[in-house]
């Protein structure tokens, strides 16, 4: 085993001891993410793409105790909004380690990332439209930019979240030849980029395969640039029985249909390095038996993790407190008033008593962003793993944060 850590970490694997006095520490729900489960899957990463540039997509979870552990570990920031990339220069990111990509910005993004760009010209900005590059210059942008493709091909664990293919994510890509040679004269092109969609498996890397081929393709065509970025999306195991992604044999499979180009190959994935560092723990607040099922009420809801809901995402969920218990078929279900906020049903679960903390599998990838306020529900709180034990990253919302926006409005003009 490299230092890079096991190629999966199971829910199993987590210390239960730990997570109990976690919860009983820090309350319930809470995110808990492990720092050093971050540096393994970037270390991973680098390993299986050594000669490649790799991105951590911020988007997946933007706590700044991750972003500093992915820049330590040597990825840079590939930021989705203005925001996002605040996070990273907060974070400490240098400019020369950001790339925006830019999908339908707001006037207000490009005006904060503009400004951004003048005090860190290294940044690169992707664009997806064409009209995005003249709303750019016109804001005096003239720096390192990247056309995304629409590469005609996609895919993901989800139709929600196949990107590769849909027309709102990038210019033809046979139109990018052209595109290429009129922007030229007003920007330093330096790469192309395309991204299939998010979650791929083993099964899905035809689609991948024929992505990077058509990447490949296009930065032969054009010629002359610094790097072809064939996105991210390389998946985890959420069932327990599923086997870890090869990551050496995507990274072949990648090289294979990337071919020879002087552009270096750069990948951006988000999910694969914070997914299985971070765990969801909730309590159960009521045990009902009805003839069909066990029904377990718990304090998290799709307002703390929505992907069950959203994509109906099979997230591993065990008892903590019961670790011996016999298992019943249970509906393990929110407090939100919606009958989507299920996170599981005819799950066998260690038979539940009201006050056991259950713990939620691969939380740390599009856990803790996708929160909500709806149904007025506080935010939970992020405690982070470090070599120093546990902080707390993020602190539990209150109900005061939850109306705050209503009490300070006047304040606070619309514009
Ligand atoms: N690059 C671009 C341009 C992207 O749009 C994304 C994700 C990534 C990279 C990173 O993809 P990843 O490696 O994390 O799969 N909320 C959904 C996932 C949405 C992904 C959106 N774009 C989920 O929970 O499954």
């Amino acid at each position: 085993m490299s230092d890079g850590g096991p190629a999966v970490r199971r829910l199993s694997d987590w210390d239960r001891e730990q997570l109990l006095s976690l919860a009983d520490e820090f309350g319930s729900p809470l995110y808990v993410t492990d720092l050093q489960r971050v540096r393994e899957n970037c270390l991973r990463l680098r390993e299986a793409f050594p000669e490649a540039h790799v991105s951590y997509a911020v988007k997946a979870h933007t706590g700044k105790a991750v972003l500093e552990t992915v820049l330590d570990a040597g990825l840079d920031a590939e930021c989705a909004s203005a925001g996002e990339v605040e996070r990273a220069l907060a974070a400490g990111f240098p400019g020369n380690r950001i790339r925006y990509t830019a999908v339908n910005p707001p006037a207000a993004d490009l005006d904060h990332v503009v400004s951004r760009w003048e005090d860190n010209p290294e940044m690169t900005v992707t664009v997806g439209a064409e009209d995005t590059v003249g709303r750019l210059t016109e804001r005096g942008f003239d720096g390192r930019l990247c056309l995304r493709a629409n590469p005609g091909v996609g895919a993901g664990h989800h139709e929600k979240v196949t990107t590769g293919g849909h027309a709102k994510f990038g210019i033809p890509i046979d139109r990018v030849p052209s595109v290429a040679e009129d922007v030229r004269d007003d920007v330093e092109l330096v790469g192309v980029h395309a991204h299939a969609g998010s979650g791929i498996s083993g099964d899905d890397l035809s689609a991948h395969r024929e992505l990077v081929r058509r990447m490949g393709d296009l930065a032969r065509a054009i010629g002359g640039l610094e790097f072809v970025d064939v996105g991210g999306g390389f998946g985890v195991p959420y069932h327990d029985d599923e086997p870890p992604l090869d990551l050496a044999a995507v990274a072949d499979a990648t090289r294979d249909a990337l071919g020879d180009t002087d552009a270096q190959l750069a990948v951006e994935p988000g999910r694969y390095v914070v997914a299985d560092a971070g765990v969801l723990l909730s309590a159960v607040n009521t045990v009902k038996e009805v003839p069909e099922t066990t029904v377990v009420g718990i304090d998290a809801g799709m307002t703390t993790l929505l992907r069950p809901a959203m994509y109906d995402a099979y997230h591993a969920i065990s008892n903590l407190s019961r670790p011996d218990a016999d298992t019943v078929s249970t509906t393990i279900a929110g407090p939100v008033c919606e009958t989507s906020d299920v996170f599981a049903e005819d799950r066998p679960l260690a038979r539940p008593a009201r006050g056991d903390v259950l713990a939620i599998g691969n939380a740390g990838a599009y856990g803790y962003e996708m929160a909500s306020t709806y149904n007025s529900r506080p935010r939970p709180p992020e405690v982070v793993l470090d070599d120093d034990g546990p902080r707390v990253a993020r602190r539990r919302e209150t109900l005061d944060d939850v109306v705050t926006l209503e009490r300070t409005a006047s304040e606070h003009p619309p514009n």
